[in-house]
């Protein structure tokens, strides 16, 4: 790939001032935050890769988008904008506006899942799968093997593995499963895709079945991007018909539009069942807001109906992932352990490899997002066994096979010189691994663990 392939398609229009923190000021900072990424101040950052979610640079024309904003309660022509939207990107029918995926995913399990089911899903994500055990599921991972093997070069680690879908329903009956959940581009897997084939299949198996197949679409125009450069018979076919095609597979989706479709907040549930909208309808109002603006003003269904258009354009979708490859092969090129292939919207460093000298308990990717702040104010997540939390029945710690640290990239944000700054701070982290202490917890929050625990390092 040569730098002609994923040059932006953009150039910048207004510019957002950061600074450089002196190494005295960021240990200051580490040991306030409790060594938690998520507890800094975004003041005290120098390049923010703790998330892609509502962090990218919406365009000229989505900020026009802001100011036709109609913040009527009901009947916004906003909503209709981004129903129709919906319908002609995405093929669902009914859109439910939310003010985030999480609020999404709360209206959908509540509407389906009953106390005693069981969710399959390809890998869990931490908001999903506490939905679906709040409204009494059990979250069932399908994924195939080789996603939770960071060394597999697999092209497609987020398909299912429809052995496992026959063993659950073998074991449980389809009756006491309400759906099947498939993310794109799974998040927890490395930002790994799902292919059409095995999409194709689970949709059989649905129908086999009678169950339906609800999409996490959070980064379905990652996943459509990998299907045209990796999957046989999509090289020609466009970003756009692609993610149509993907959606169409589906019966409803759930969406985090702070991904995808750049916007600084906001989300929806979608579906084709009218009764199901109808359900939804009701209990939107009771969490959200009335079914017409559900989580979000006006402008912002406006903004989001505009950026779900350019999210799905070719030479979009390309300049985005094209800098994640990036970032990923020059780390990978200076011998740093990362998740292969890498992954549509993050690089995910193996918290593991690195770091050898710290064992799960101890939290290694946890110390190693907190060492790496500190070595250069780059900014990163821990995704491993604090983000894994506890099983709610046995209250053990859930042993994630990956132990990641995410660099995660805002859409449209950051320029490669930033890109080549992150590589030079790895590589300082890696010459200094030894210094790197384990954690323990000084304070553990109950559920969702990871955004607001607080630790100690261990001497
Ligand atoms: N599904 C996936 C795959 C996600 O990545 C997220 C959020 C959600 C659902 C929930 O959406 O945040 O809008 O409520 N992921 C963010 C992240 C938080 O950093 O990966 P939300």
């Amino acid at each position: 790939m040569t730098i002609r392939d994923w040059a932006e398609p953009y150039k910048i229009k207004m510019v957002e001032l950061i600074k450089m923190t002196s190494r005295e000021d960021r240990l200051n900072a580490i040991r306030e935050a409790g060594y938690n990424t998520f507890l800094l101040r975004s003041e005290d950052v120098y390049i923010d890769l703790l998330t892609d979610s509502g962090t990218g640079a919406m365009s000229d024309r989505q900020w026009a988008g802001l100011m036709m904003g109609d913040e009527a309660y009901a009947g916004s022509r906003n909503f209709y904008d981004l129903r129709d939207t919906v319908e002609e990107y995405y093929s669902y029918k009914y859109t439910v506006p939310c003010h985030q995926g999480r609020g999404a995913e709360n209206i959908l399990s509540q509407c389906l899942i009953k106390e005693g089911d069981f969710v399959p899903g390809n890998m869990y994500f931490t908001t999903t799968r506490l939905h679906q055990e709040l409204a009494g599921g059990t979250f069932i991972d399908v994924i195939i093997d080789e996603a939770h093997d960071a060394e597999s070069e697999h092209p497609f680690k987020g398909d299912v593995d429809i052995s496992k879908l026959d063993a659950l329903v073998d074991e449980v009956g389809a009756d006491k499963i309400p759906y099947v959940c498939i993310a794109t581009c799974v998040n927890m897997a490395g930002g790994q895709p799902i292919s059409l084939a095995n999409l194709k299949l689970v949709r059989q198996w649905c129908d086999q079945h009678d169950i339906l197949l609800v999409h996490d679409m959070t980064r379905v125009a990652e996943n459509a991007h990998f299907i045209q450069q990796r999957e046989e018979g999509y090289r020609d076919t466009s970003v756009k018909d692609i993610v149509y095609e993907i959606c169409a597979l589906t019966d409803a989706a759930t969406m985090s539009a702070k991904k995808d479709a750049m916007v600084n907040i906001g989300g929806f549930l979608a579906m084709n069942d009218a009764k199901f909208y109808e359900q939804a309808c009701a209990l939107v109002v009771v969490y959200e807001g009335l079914h017409t603006y559900g989580g979000m003003a006006g402008r912002d269904m406006q903004a989001l109906a505009i950026g779900i258009t350019e999210s799905v354009q070719d030479d979009h979708i390309h300049a985005r992932v094209g800098q994640v490859q990036y970032l990923g092969r020059r780390l990978r090129e200076s011998g740093i352990p990362i998740v292969n292939p890498i992954g549509g919207h993050a690089v995910f460093l193996n918290a593991t490899k690195m770091l050898p000298h710290i064992e799960q308990d101890h939290f290694p990717a946890q110390a190693l997002a907190a060492a790496l702040y500190v070595e250069s104010g780059v900014r990163s997540m821990e995704r491993g066994i604090v983000s894994a939390g506890r099983n709610k029945e046995t209250g053990e710690n859930y042993k994630p096979n990956l132990e990641l640290v995410r660099l995660t990239i805002p859409r449209r944000v950051y320029t490669q010189a930033h890109m080549d700054v992150v590589v030079g701070a790895v590589q300082e982290v890696m010459e200094r691994r030894d210094e790197v202490k384990g954690l323990r917890f000084t304070y553990e929050p109950e559920v969702l663990r990871f955004f607001q625990a607080r630790f100690e390092q261990i001497d």
